[in-house]
């Protein structure tokens, strides 16, 4: 069934287009949330060719004058967005029409949607990308300040989930400020490739107008315009790296939340999350639920599926411009959304753990310290893998005999070797943490070395 005639639309078609096809094919529905970067983009874009004497200046007002009122109809929710109009271009152009009469006809000179949406995608991600940015920062603000209030708290740290030797918890909390580090270095420098302005590229070949592109790029704060006019309007590849930087940042977010579910548990109970971070059960009373953790685990498989999904759009995809490109749009949105949404709610639910040192202490059985007891045998003169072999021997006959390893008499571990004195009995928790010493490593002096460091960068953000 055909529907309305949308004039600017259908072109040279006789046809009404079919309701169906109207629906598949409009992106209004999502993009609308580009409006504002449109909007700024359409204005600066008008200001270049009234510069450029490419339409009058009188006109480049009036369209100016028009977008100004259209941005406010939009901002207070009273501009309706059309199906019939397909996307958030035509839309805005369709009232601007209604507003100016015919001088809005002369804004989409030297202009084709083509590179007006790559620059609304680029406008929208560099501002994407400084608010992922922020909001990570502001996560590691607080998983720092959590290390230093912390200091004295040791754990157990552990490989394939067994004990493995102690650290400091703030030693663990300040490994994920190492991460998202990382994270927001990535995001710095996708930033960079953002930042570069499409608009100018036309369709596809460049146009056959005067335009002042590097005015554009300035006027709207790109650092570079684009080089090739195919290239601007057909690649996405910032969508991807994007994309890519933010299933990235999720795998760390999952890895946290799933550390703090583990934590919460009953057998382990190291942390206990903050009623408002925590659910119940409607059937079992007894139980607090770590839901917002489990759900940012959750979250980290849609957006590792929207950057695939992306990756296969983009794949074979021929030159230059194709409608698939609208695809990037949806995916991008929900990236941003749940990431941003994810790092704010762990940065909430890390501040609200209440941290139990004394379990963590106590959960630790001494066989945690064995690689301690190894290397006072190698400072006894020892080789290291022959040190490994004994303590294998002596932990192993500790575990048959339902012993602990400071439970063993001196004269047991002397079975195992003669080189073991009653100095052994100096190795403990707190010792074998202050002993690690090596750059980067858990004893307390180098963690406050980190946490100092990290509060230079955290004070700079
Ligand atoms: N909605 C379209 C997109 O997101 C806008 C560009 C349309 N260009 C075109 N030649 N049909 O890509």
């Amino acid at each position: 069934m055909g529907v309305k005639k949308e004039a600017r639309l259908r072109g040279r078609f006789k046809e009404d287009i079919d309701a169906a096809v109207q629906r598949f094919v409009a992106s209004v529905p999502f993009d609308w949330r580009l409006y504002r970067h449109d909007i700024e983009g359409s204005a600066v874009h008008a200001e270049m060719l009234a510069k450029q004497k490419i339409i009058s200046r009188k006109e480049f007002e009036k369209i100016k004058a028009g977008l100004q009122d259209i941005l406010a109809e939009i901002d207070s929710g009273k501009f309706k967005f059309k199906l019939e109009l397909e996307d958030v271009h035509m839309n805005i152009e369709s009232r601007l029409f209604e507003l100016i009469g015919d001088t809005a006809g002369k804004l989409h000179t030297a202009r084709s949607r083509n590179d007006q949406v790559a620059l609304d995608m680029r406008l929208f991600a560099r501002e994407a990308t400084v608010r992922v940015i922020q909001t990570l920062q502001a996560l590691n603000t607080r998983l720092v300040e959590m290390a230093a209030k912390n200091i004295k708290v040791v754990m157990p740290g552990y490989t394939h989930m067994q004990q493995a030797q102690p650290v400091l918890f703030s030693h663990y909390l300040m490994a994920y400020f190492e991460m998202f580090s990382r994270d927001i270095a990535r995001f710095e420098s996708c930033r960079e490739r953002i930042n570069v302005l499409p608009l100018g590229s036309g369709a596809l070949a460049g146009l056959p107008y005067p335009v002042d592109r590097e005015f554009v790029a300035k006027r709207l704060g790109f650092g570079s315009v684009s080089a090739n006019s195919m290239d601007a309007v057909s690649d996405r590849d910032f969508v991807l790296e994007f994309e890519s930087s933010a299933a990235i940042a999720m795998m760390h977010l999952s890895r946290m939340a799933e550390d703090v579910i583990t934590w919460s548990t009953m057998e382990f109970a190291f942390v206990e999350v903050g009623d408002a971070y925590a659910t119940s059960s409607s059937i079992m009373p007894q139980k607090k639920n770590p839901d917002t953790a489990e759900l940012v685990r959750a979250k980290t498989g849609r957006v590792y599926g929207h950057l695939l999904g992306m990756l296969t759009v983009m794949k074979g995809l021929p030159q230059a411009y194709n409608r698939d490109l609208q695809e990037d749009k949806e995916g991008f949105f929900d990236t941003f959304d749940t990431l941003v949404y994810c790092i704010e709610i762990m940065a909430g639910l890390m501040a609200s753990l209440k941290i139990n040192a004394a379990r963590m202490k106590y959960s630790m059985l001494s066989y945690i310290l064995a690689t301690d007891v190894a290397d006072y045998l190698v400072n006894k003169g020892l080789s290291f893998r022959e040190a490994h072999a004994v303590v294998s021997r002596l932990v192993s006959y500790a575990i048959d005999n339902n012993k602990e390893l400071n439970e063993l008499e001196i004269k047991e571990y002397k079975e195992f070797s003669e080189r073991f004195e009653s100095d052994v009995r100096n190795i403990t928790l707190q010792k074998s943490v202050e002993a690690r010493t090596s750059q980067g490593g858990t004893a307390t002096a180098e963690v406050k070395k980190s946490i100092e460091k990290a509060r230079e960068i955290t004070g700079g953000y």
